[in-house]
């Protein structure tokens, strides 16, 4: 199995790979409940965040992971940056890249944007959201928070709902839990529907009674309306009507389904907030959780693979 360089999406990796991630994960689950949550695996080394959209939970977690393995971690404030006087995604990259960065952790709303970057600089590059592409880390942590609740990650139905064109985060999930033999279904308004959604290898159904019919995952989406230019959907409130979770349409899915959202939620437009704080059923908060320690995993093992391509002295080979 190829070392991992970076990690760009999901579409590359091997189920194996995965599992590895995921098992490591578990590792640190165990490591961020502790009092202690320390260890050395980037000792040494730097991380720099390069956000070009706003975030709150995934900027926050890649920060905190990275201090909790020993980096020296940078946020830049791409918002206050020599982007705002014209310089581009390549030459503010180049410029970081002659700091001697090992790690750019980088989201940017332009599809394709985070792997142009990784072929430009010579640090490993990790995609944390690239317009409506990949979000690698989202699928790992949701896998992980569904591998914990269902005991497995293979040969369930999982009903992923609402925005799916404008949503890297179903993008990845659809990849990563194909690959891991589950049955997914999207459920939406054609609307919604990215096109040549036949190549996916996934049902897709109109309606949320007969989508989450038997399903023993939720995945809910956020309607996401900085990436629409109008007339998606009829109204808010229809839209919550026919594909807004709540408590009827969830009674379609098995009794022991659980509830997810990648956040940030919209009460009340893809889901009803007594669902999502409902603990029984909603593993949202898990999903936080898991993210922290997925993210650490994937840093460790990129870190591995660059420590290993270096001299002591620190020269690439
Ligand atoms: C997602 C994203 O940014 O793609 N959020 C996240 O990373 N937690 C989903 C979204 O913005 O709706």
């Amino acid at each position: 199995m190829a070392p991992l360089k970076h990690l760009l999406g999901i579409e590359p990796l091997h189920p194996t790979q995965i599992t590895e991630i995921l098992d490591l994960s578990e590792r640190y689950v165990t490591l961020n409940r502790a009092v202690h949550k320390h260890n050395d695996a980037l000792a040494g080394l730097t991380q720099i965040n390069m956000f070009f959209e706003n975030s709150t939970r995934t900027q926050a977690s890649f920060e905190l992971a990275g201090k909790r393995l020993g980096a020296d971690v940078m946020n830049m404030a791409m918002q206050a940056s020599s982007v705002k006087k014209g310089e581009t995604l390549i030459d503010t990259a180049v410029t970081l890249n002659a700091m001697h960065p090992d790690l750019l952790v980088v989201r940017h709303p332009h599809s394709g944007a985070v792997d142009l970057l990784a072929q430009k600089v010579n640090c490993a590059v990790l995609n944390a959201g690239d317009g409506r592409h990949e979000h690698p880390t989202q699928a790992l942590l949701d896998a992980l928070t569904i591998r914990r609740a269902k005991g497995r990650l293979h040969r369930l139905t999982i009903a992923i709902c609402g925005d799916i064109a404008h949503s890297r985060v179903a993008r990845s999930n659809i990849m990563l839990l194909g690959k891991m033999e589950n049955r997914v279904r999207l459920v939406g308004p054609p609307t919604l529907m990215p096109s040549g959604i036949e190549h996916f290898g996934v049902e897709v159904v109109e309606n949320m009674e007969e989508g989450l019919k038997d399903a023993d995952v939720v995945m809910m989406l956020r309607l996401q309306k900085e990436r629409m230019d109008g007339g998606f959907i009829p109204s808010e409130r229809e839209y919550y009507h026919r594909f807004g979770l709540d408590s009827a349409k969830l009674k379609h899915a098995k009794p022991d389904a659980i509830v997810m959202h990648p956040g940030p939620m919209n009460r009340g437009v893809e889901i009803d907030g007594e669902i999502a704080d409902d603990l029984n059923r909603s593993v949202i908060q898990e999903q936080v959780e898991m993210g922290v320690a997925v993210r650490m995993a994937a840093m460790d093992l990129l870190m591995q693979t660059r420590r290993a391509s270096m001299k002591p002295q620190g020269v690439m080979v």
